[in-house]
Order: C-alpha cells, then structure tokens, then sequence
C-alpha cells in the first residue's frame, strides 16, 4: 500500500477485509459488504485496504475490487498469485500496491513465503509488467536472507516479512527465535532498499513485538480483526434485533 518513505514513522495498518467476503459468501447473497468493511476501517483510521484475490474466489471477487477502487479512498494492496490472469486483472483494478503471495489451491490459508530465489523466471515478467503501470510490487517471504537478496535483485519495492510461524509457535526458544529472524531480516531489508511490512496471524497478544521492529513500516491484518469484530459487535447485534422484534410486537 503504499508510500514509499516512512513518512512520520508512524506504523500503518492495512486491514485484510476478505474474510468479511468469506461469510457473505456463506449465504450467496450481499450482506455483510466488504466494500462496507473497508470503508468502516477508513473510518476507524486504517491506513490502507488489503485483499487477496484468490484463484477459487472463495472470498472477495473482481466486483468487490471495483467497488473498493470506486467507493473507498485508502490505498489498496491487492494480493495476487504470480499468474498471467492475475496480472491482467491487476492491470485492469490498478492497486496501489500488488503483493505477490504462494498460492496452492488446497491450503486455507496462505501456508508459506513466496520462493523468490526459485521462482525468478516466472515472477520477472509479471512484475514488470504491473511495476511499467506504476503499481508498487511487494513480495510476500519468509524472514530469510537468499530470499530477501533474490526480492531486491529482482526489482521488489517492497516484501512483506511472513509472521505467521512466529504467530503460530507457541512461547519458547522456537517462538523467540522466529522472532529474531524476523528482526535481523527487517534490519537486512533497510540495507537492500526494500521497504519492510509484516503480517499474517498477528493478534492483540502477538502484535507487540512485531509493531516495535522500527524497519517495519506497515502491517497487514485480517482474520483476527473480522473474528474480533464479530465478538466486539455481536451484542449490539442482537441487542438491535431484539428490540426490532419488541417493537413489532407491542405497535
Ligand atoms: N499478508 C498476506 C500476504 C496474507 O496473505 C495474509 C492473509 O491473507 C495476511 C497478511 C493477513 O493474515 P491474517 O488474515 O492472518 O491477519
């Protein structure tokens, strides 16, 4: 998403909102509208908006790419596999910024870095052609060293550190020194020109350490933030309802 320097080193926030897709698509229909969740998040002061267009659109879909590039004013980052047919359609939404992620048709999630240093030949063409459009191109890796060279070799404006293995260990020697990959691999990131964000898996309990990385610029949030919102707006939900139906009743 996208500035290109740091500017008042604040940390920003861009909200993954595809899960808000994942439970309207539950029913087929309109509602919840992720186009509205983004511009909630503008509201709530995020920084940009993040969504990730997958090859089974089993969340957010071309129409939702349009309404957000349409109605919402935040930059967007568009994540996207390293493929023809996304490349073109990340011409034709121009993102703000592209974030090239792994993408393996059976996973949940996203399960991994991109393999930069063994993917060149695939992934230079399609850079270029979106970076030749003024899209900013990030890469989505894993806190290793090879990796983060291959990134710079290759023209990245930006990658993005993968924290869902420090997310996922569990308090100890492992989940520490995950954590210090991260760190070394964000200092590594400010010597290559390579602008630094972060995400996947963070939470309220996990975020800490990660925001304190000083080369991080910009952290990529989803799954938490829709199942928390879920949890914060439920009551008031119901509470809604529940008068709408007293209501109904006693006129
Ligand atoms: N960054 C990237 C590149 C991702 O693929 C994802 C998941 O879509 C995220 C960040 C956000 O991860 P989470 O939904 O676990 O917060």
């Amino acid at each position: 998403m996208a500035q290109s320097s740091h500017d008042s080193g604040r940390l920003r926030l861009g909200v993954n909102i595809d899960h808000v897709a994942t439970i309207r698509n539950a029913r087929g229909a309109s509602h919840p509208d992720p186009v509205n969740a983004a511009l909630v998040a503008e509201h709530a002061g995020a920084d940009g908006i993040t969504a990730h267009l997958r090859e089974d659109r089993r969340h957010i879909r071309e129409p939702d790419l349009a309404a957000i590039k349409a109605k919402v004013t935040l930059p967007l980052n568009l994540e996207m596999a390293a493929t023809e047919a996304m490349r073109d359609i990340a011409l034709a939404t121009q993102p703000n910024a592209a974030c090239i992620v792994p993408e393996n048709r059976m996973e949940i999630t996203t399960e991994g870095g991109l393999d930069v240093v063994g993917q060149r030949r695939r992934l230079a063409p399609i850079m270029a052609a979106l970076k030749d459009q003024g899209i900013r191109l990030s890469l989505f890796v894993e806190a290793d060293q090879d990796q983060l060279h291959a990134a710079a070799d290759l023209g990245a404006d930006i990658v993005e550190l993968h924290t869902g293995r420090y997310c996922d260990l569990p308090a100890g020697d492992d989940h520490d020194a995950e954590l210090h990959r991260i760190i070394a691999a964000a200092k590594m990131t400010e010597q290559l020109g390579l602008e630094c964000h972060a995400g996947h898996g963070l939470r309220f309990d996990n975020v800490g350490p990660i925001a304190a990385i000083p080369q991080v610029i910009e952290l990529n949030i989803g799954h938490f933030l829709i199942g928390e919102a879920i949890m914060s707006g439920l009551s008031n939900a119901i509470m809604t309802m529940r008068r709408l139906m007293d209501e109904a009743r006693s006129s």
